[in-house]
């Protein structure tokens, strides 16, 4: 979740990955939890819950409290002359691993002691243009009623824009116009690919893959130019060949059939407008796109499930698989063993642009 969406005073509850959970600021360890959304008592969810004046979590049915690392501290109906029950390990709340990074609350979703300290070393991908000063773009994010493996497909799909989008994004027109929105062959190629995603080309500029989640692209300049260092562009002009924006899109699977999109478009130009013009009228626009094609995706996507279409969920499980952690194989795919491969490879191959999944996935597999 982007921390400039969640309130410090309140639990907020969120799934991810099917996970119930319940996101909190810890004002006492300054940093925010993220928590199973079930109280270990009755199980009543802690997102319904509130902050006490110590900072602990409370549950809303009968008032246990828990600190930051998900032990129970106080419980109202055990007699204080009585033994310490609250201490039992079952008063617990699974705690997970979390960490804020780019303005994004992240978090592994094990709470197994084992991954206590796992993102030590696994770190949530870094995007340096976020955290450089002077880079601005306001950030959003939206609950998303089709699946993460469409979401991020139709971000990588230039071809539905002219159409699914038409009047409300510009297009460049071909120089014969064959209808009306000017739809056309596009030129797409793979300039880098390997197990840490791909960098695409294309004629406005490069995108770049970082699975699972993270999709990003710059039309204006190559996207491994950056390093992220902090040039003071709130005192210096930038010229037009210094020119950068991205558009950055972070898909985060949270159950079938649903999925939740984080967007931002830093630019290191221009950047007086974010501070006049309030973060919601960013929203209007980028709503207007999203409700442009989320009818169409969530009826494909219910079509495809009813057909029983395993394609596109062969792609999505690979692509749960690539994290290690999502699906835990529930869905019984192995990349390299995956039955419905072939099949997925002949969807695949159809689009010019999915071949860049489908290289992606077979990397991956053979990696
Ligand atoms: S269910 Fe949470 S305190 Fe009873
Ligand atoms: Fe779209």
């Amino acid at each position: 979740m982007p921390v400039c969406d969640l309130d410090k005073r309140v639990p907020h509850g969120k799934k991810v990955l099917g996970i119930d959970v319940v996101v909190w600021w810890d004002r006492n360890e300054n940093a925010w939890k993220v928590f199973d959304d079930a109280c270990p008592h009755r199980l009543a969810p802690l997102s319904e819950g509130r902050i006490d004046q110590w900072g602990r979590l409370q549950c809303v049915y009968h008032g246990w409290c828990f600190n930051g690392s998900g032990d129970c501290k106080f419980i109202p109906q055990a007699p204080t002359d009585g033994p310490p029950i609250h201490t039992n390990k079952k008063a617990c709340v699974a705690a997970y691993p979390t960490t804020m990074q780019n303005g994004i609350v992240w978090f592994w979703p094990n709470s197994d002691p084992q991954y206590k300290d796992v993102l030590a070393e696994k770190k949530p991908p870094y995007i340096p243009e976020l955290d450089d000063p002077s880079y601005s773009g306001p950030m959003g994010n939206r609950e998303i009623p089709y699946g993460y493996e469409v979401l991020i497909e139709n971000l990588m799909d230039p071809a539905h824009v002219p159409y699914a989008h038409y009047g409300i994004m510009q297009t460049r027109q071909p120089k014969e116009k064959a209808d009306r929105e000017g739809g056309r062959p596009l030129d797409l190629s793979v300039e880098k690919l390997d197990i840490n995603g791909f960098i695409a080309k294309q004629e406005w500029g490069r995108s770049k893959f970082l699975p699972p989640c993270v999709f990003y692209a710059s039309p204006l300049a190559p996207l491994d130019q950056g390093n992220g260092a902090a040039s003071s562009a709130e005192t210096k002009k930038v010229s037009s060949a210094q020119r950068r924006i991205l558009l950055i899109f972070i898909c985060i699977p949270v159950s079938p059939g649903n999925s939740r999109l984080i967007w931002t478009f830093p630019r290191n130009f221009g950047i007086w407008i974010d501070k006049i013009v309030p973060r919601w009228m960013f929203h209007i626009g980028q709503n207007l796109i999203l409700d442009s094609d989320l009818y169409l995706l969530h009826v494909e996507l219910q079509c495809r499930i009813q057909r029983s279409e395993s394609a596109r969920s062969c792609i999505a499980v690979c692509c749960f698989c690539f994290s290690g952690n999502c699906c835990r194989n529930q869905a019984g795919c192995h990349i390299s063993g995956c039955k419905n491969y072939a099949r997925c490879s002949s969807y695949t191959i159809i689009c010019s642009f999915k071949m860049v999944g489908l290289l992606y996935l077979q990397t991956v597999s053979l990696s």
